[in-house]
Order: structure tokens, then sequence, then C-alpha cells
């Protein structure tokens, strides 16, 4: 990537397409071909040896890291979220989870149930590594609800022989709402590595949809290597009419060229019109079909939206080649890996589970006793502003947290200021912003352009220019930087800076950039301080810059204009680590325009502990 950051500096916004365009393909090039050995789930075994004691304080609210409001395990290590579903009124949540310590390996399937997908009861791991297909390792998987609506489990197990194999694991008792008991299928493993394909990438089962023969379908990750003719990550299709006996179809359902493993893809329709989620099998006129894969190589989940025909059972995404899935649009453009989606029957709704990582060093984890959050459920539809972008928004449910409410209005900040929030100080905070939309000469829009491409990923680049200041304040033909400090110390040498920064086209209208910057989160030297960001759209009818920012102790996530690109950050500032006392942290607006810029209003409401009060 360090080349990457460098060639960038000659790409300037507008003509990103092509500049941009050039980048990727030497960033394409220069993708790893995967080893045989998947070194990405490996740990250093001196480390992996090393198991961290079961600090019972790692519980400890006494922690200055650990979360308020979103959900992780008691202790120890946690990874992707498996098969989440809703069943008897309860919300199951499994995850990847390393019952021994602080870091990844020996891992089986935690769960987690709960009524409204904020308060959490933890119940004993559902599968272990007892069987010789998943002896090193119970991996990734999906639910499934056959026709009696039984849910089903379909995971990867590491076997004896380290290959990856999919397995089958079902409920024993259907009548105890929280499933506590699953037994694994005595025909597993039920799919192994098909012929050509590598034993060490194929994983990471979908949950299953029926197709218009009434035969299940469900996708597994993998990857084409060059003796195929051409090498990339691929979402083998199979069919099924017993859940059991799975057939290969002799074209995948997608693939796309140069691209790395995909791990985990989630395929499932959207409504062309409506928020409301559909079950994953749901079909017609009015759906579209959303493929996801993560991306193995970078560690960051990419989606498109497309058509499904059912009748040669493959996808095709509605969008250029530089907009492939692994290639375009990501659902975070921070940390946030290896999601999955459910559908919710309880309110007709879909939705999004992600795993979000620890930026601080291993010694830091294991010194804490844990490490890894999930992002907050989000519910997640067909943006009507724009064509073919998902929306995402955090679920209501967390609403019911909210306390304290302050609002300020019409506030104006002057180029180069900052303004200290003084009534609203805190480590759990849910932010709601709205900025008006700035008065720009017009003389100064760019107008060279009438189709601006721009490369999502590259959006973090500019960030990080804006971020240490290497553009001007006086560029008059663009605006910005301006937002927020949260987590912010007395002298804001520490602080997370989420920010936006805007362009406007003649012919394009206003393209905007949500960022946040770790860059000076923490004086701690040994986290990772990435600045995060990407582009965000800005339509010609949207009245303001709307940011909604949920901050939890190391976890900043930011929706930017109404959830149309979101961002998600963790961060360490040490002064918590000396002032325990939520008051510590403090909150800022700030302008590095060269202009005015108006808050039409702001609010900030405290979050409560969901431990207070867990199931
Ligand atoms: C794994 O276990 C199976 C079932 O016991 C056995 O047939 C196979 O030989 C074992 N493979 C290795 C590599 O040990
Ligand atoms: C591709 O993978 C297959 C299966 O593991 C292996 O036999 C073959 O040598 C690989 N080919 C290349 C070019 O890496
Ligand atoms: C699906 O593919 C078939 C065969 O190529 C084609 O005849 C049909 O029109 C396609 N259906 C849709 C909805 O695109
Ligand atoms: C976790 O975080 C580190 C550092 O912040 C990053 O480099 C890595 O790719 C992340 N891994 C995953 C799986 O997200
Ligand atoms: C347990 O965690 C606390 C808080 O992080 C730490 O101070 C303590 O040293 C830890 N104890 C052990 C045995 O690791
Ligand atoms: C971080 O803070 C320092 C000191 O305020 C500042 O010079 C620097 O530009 C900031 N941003 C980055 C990305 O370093």
């Amino acid at each position: 990537m360090k080349r990457l950051l460098t060639s960038s500096r000659s790409c300037r916004l507008v003509r990103v397409a092509i500049c941009e365009a050039m980048l990727l393909a030497h960033l394409l090039s220069a993708i790893p071909v995967p080893d045989v050995e998947d070194v990405s789930r490996i740990i250093p075994d001196t480390v992996a040896d090393a198991k961290s004691p079961q600090n019972e304080s790692s519980m400890s609210r006494r922690q200055p890291y650990r979360t308020g409001f979103h959900f992780q395990p008691k202790r120890n290590w946690m990874n992707d979220p498996n098969g989440p579903f809703f069943y008897k009124g309860w919300y199951h949540l499994f995850y990847q989870y390393n019952p021994e310590g602080a870091i990844w390996g020996n891992i089986i399937w935690g769960h987690a149930v709960s009524h409204d997908l904020v308060h959490w009861r933890y119940l004993e791991p559902a599968l272990k590594t007892d069987h010789w297909y998943d002896i090193r390792g119970v991996w990734s998987g999906s639910a499934t609800f056959l026709e009696d609506n039984t849910p089903v489990l379909v995971y990867t197990g590491w076997s004896n022989g380290t290959e990856q194999m999919q397995n089958l694991a079902f409920p024993e008792d259907p009548g105890d709402p929280l499933l506590r008991k699953w037994v694994k299928h005595p025909g597993n493993p039920i799919l192994v590595t098909p012929d050509g394909y590598m034993s060490s990438q194929f994983r990471d089962p979908s949950t299953a949809w029926k197709g218009e023969d009434g035969l299940w379908r469900m996708i597994v990750g993998a990857f084409m290597n060059a003796s195929f003719g051409s090498q990339g990550g691929v979402a083998l299709l199979f069919k099924s009419s017993n859940f059991v006996a799975w057939n290969r179809t002799p074209t995948p359902l997608y693939w796309v060229q140069t691209t790395g493993m995909w791990e985990c893809p989630d395929f499932f329709p959207v409504h062309v019109a409506l928020m409301q989620g559909l079950e994953t099998s749901a079909h017609g006129d009015q759906v579209k079909h959303v493929l996801k894969v993560s991306m193995d190589s970078w560690k960051h989940d990419y989606y498109s939206v497309g058509t499904y025909n059912r009748t040669t059972d493959t996808y095709k995404p509605e969008i250029s080649s530089a907009m492939e899935p692994g290639i375009g649009l990501r659902y975070d453009y921070g940390k946030f890996y290896a999601s999955k989606t459910f559908f919710d029957p309880a309110r007709n709704r879909r939705i999004l589970w992600g795993w979000v990582n620890e930026s601080s060093s291993i010694a830091d984890d294991v010194a804490k006793g844990w490490s890894s959050v999930m992002a907050l459920p989000r519910g997640i539809w067909l943006d009507p502003g724009a064509s073919n972008v998902l929306i995402q928004w955090p679920i209501d449910e967390i609403l019911t947290l909210r306390q304290d409410e302050v609002t300020l209005r019409d506030v104006r900040l002057a180029p180069g200021s900052t303004l200290e929030l003084s009534d609203v100080r805190g480590v759990q905070l849910d932010i709601e912003v709205l900025f008006a939309m700035p008065e720009l000469d017009k003389r100064n829009d760019l107008s060279d352009e009438d189709d601006v491409d721009l490369v999502y990923d590259l959006g973090s680049v500019r960030c990080k220019e804006l971020a240490s200041g290497v553009v001007s304040r006086s560029q008059s033909k663009e605006f910005g930087p301006f937002g927020l400090y949260v987590l912010a110390s007395e002298d804001t040498e520490e602080r997370t800076a989420v920010f936006f920064h805007l362009v406007h086209f003649r012919n394009f209208g206003w393209q905007g950039l949500i960022c946040s910057d770790q860059s000076n989160s923490t004086l701690a030297e040994d986290a990772d301080k990435t600045t995060y960001g990407s582009y965000v759209h800005v339509a010609e009818g949207d009245q303001a810059l709307s940011l909604r920012v949920l901050v939890d102790h190391s976890i900043v996530e930011s929706f930017a204009q109404g959830g149309r690109t979101v961002v998600t950050s963790r961060v360490y500032p040490q002064f918590l680590a000396h002032n325990r006392a939520s008051a510590a942290a403090r909150m800022f607006l700030f302008n590095d325009a060269a202009a005015e810029v108006v808050v039409k209003s702001i609010t900030v409401w405290h979050m409560d502990d969901i431990k207070r009060r867990n199931l």
C-alpha cells in the first residue's frame, strides 16, 4: 500500500477517473497470490501458546476501552459473526470465538441471545471442535430455515488434515427457543474441496435460498488459481434437494478476475423501492440482489447490487467494471469485516452484523484480556437517492439507550475555529449533526468533468492528506474540512476527528468526502493510526450534510448522509486510562475551511450501558 499512497499525491480530486484507474490497476497487479496456507488466519505460535489468563477484570467496566453498548464476549478473542437469525422471540448471534485467549486460535462458535439486539445473554458455545472434520477449528458459516421452520447451520470445519470442508448442524431440541444444543450431522462433511481448487481456500458457506426448480442453493467462497486460465475470487454455487447432498453447478454464481480469495460471501435480495427487508429466497420484478464478498487480501467487505437470473443461476452486477464486488463499493471504509446479513421476520427488515477488530497491539490485547467488538447491528436497504448504493443505519432498538439530550441550533463556526460543547462530555454518545450546505462562489466550480467515476477505496488517501493539512485552506475550489472531535482530551492533543470535505462540480453537483481520523486519537505509539474515509454522494436535493456518530469508549462509527457512506474506527486515547471519569472525554466542533460553516443543529445523547441490564 505504501507505493499507492505516494503516487496518489499526483491524483487531483477531479481527474480521479483516469489517474485513480491507473492506480487501481497497479493495486490489482500487486495483489499477493494467496499461498497454500492461509496466513491471515494464522497467528505466530509464540503468542498463541501464551494462553492469556481468564482475567475476570476484563468484564470490569473500569477498563477504559471496553465498550458499554456494543456486543462483545465477556472475555477473549472474537472474529466473524456467524449464522444470525430470529427464532421463537429470540435473536441468536453466533461468533468465531477463542475460549482460551485474547488472540486468534482454537476457534469455536460462541453463542448469545437477545430479545432486542441490544441486551444479550451469553450461552454455552454452540459448536466445538470435536470431530475429525472440524478438530482444528469450527470456522464461519450461516443459518437457513428449512421447510419445517427449523434452523440448520452450515459451517466450515478445519480438519485433522488442515483441509477446509463444509458441515451441517441441527438443533437437538427445536422446541427450546434458546437452541442451546446443536447436533452435527452424521453425514458430515457434506462438501469437500472441488477438483482444481485448493483445500486451504474453500470456506464460509452462505445462507441458502430456493430457486425456480424448488432446489436449495448456497454459495461458498473460494479462489480460482492460474490453472483455470485466469485467476480470481469466486462464489461457487451448490444445489440440493434435501440440504444434505449438494452438487456444484458448472458455472459459479459469480467471480471477478484479479480479486483474491473471497471470504464470507453473502447473497440476498433487496426491494427496489422499500426499506423493508426480504426473505432470502424472495424474487420478482421489484427485487434486486446484493453480492457481498470479504476480500481476504485487504480485509474489507465489498458489495455490488445487480440482478440474479433464476434460470441461469447467475448474478450480474449493474455497475461498471471499476465497481465490481471486491473492487468497488464497501459497506464501511474503516474497520469492518466478515459481515453477514439476516432477514428479521419480526420486523420485516434485513440486518447487517460486522466484525470490528482492534487497532491496538497484540500485547495490549492480551493485557486487557479481550479482542474485537461487533459493530452495532445495522438495517440495510437500497438508497432511493442513488442507484445501486445501499443505505446502512443503526437499528432503532438502540434509541432506547439514549438519555440526557442536549441540542444546539444555528451554531456559526468561523474559519479556523474550534468550539467545545462543554455540556456534553462522555465516552458513550450518540451524536446527530446537520451542517448547512455551504455557499460557494459558482465561478470556482469544477466543470471539466461530466462523469465523475470516483474510486471509493482511494478516498482514504484524500482523507489522510486533509487530516495532515497537506491541502491548504485557501484552495478555493474545495470546501473543508469541518466536523467533530470526539474522545478528545482537554487540550485536544488526543482527539478523533470525524469530518466532511466538499467539492462542487458544475455538471455533477456536490461530491463529499467523509473521514474518520485515528492519527491523533492517542499518544500511544504502537496503535494503528490509519486515517479512514471515502466519498459520499451528496444529491442535488440534499438540504444539508448529515452526520451521525456513535462513540463507545474505543469505537467510533460514523454514518454520513443518512447512511450512504459509513466509516468505523477504533481508538485508545491515553487520557482515558489516566482519568476514567466519563466527563474527561470532551467534544468539539471544528472548522478548517476557508469560509464560515453553519451547524443547523447538533443533538447529543448519553448512551446507557447495556451491561447494567443484561438479560
Ligand atoms: C482424519 O480423520 C479421518 C477419520 O478418522 C481419517 O480417515 C483420516 O485419515 C484422517 N486424516 C489425517 C490426515 O489424519
Ligand atoms: C492450482 O490448485 C490446484 C489444486 O490445489 C493445484 O493442483 C495446482 O497446482 C494449482 N495451480 C497453480 C498454477 O497454482
Ligand atoms: C435469464 O437468462 C436466460 C438465458 O440466457 C434469458 O433467456 C432470460 O431472459 C434471462 N432472464 C432475465 C430475467 O434476464
Ligand atoms: C485488523 O486491524 C489491523 C490493524 O488495525 C489491520 O491491519 C488488519 O487488516 C485487520 N484485520 C482484519 C481481519 O480486519
Ligand atoms: C487483568 O486486567 C487488569 C485490567 O486490565 C490488569 O490490570 C491486570 O494486570 C490483569 N491481570 C492479569 C492476571 O492479567
Ligand atoms: C495531528 O496533530 C498534530 C498536532 O496538532 C498536527 O500537527 C497534525 O497535523 C495532526 N494530524 C496528523 C495527521 O498528524
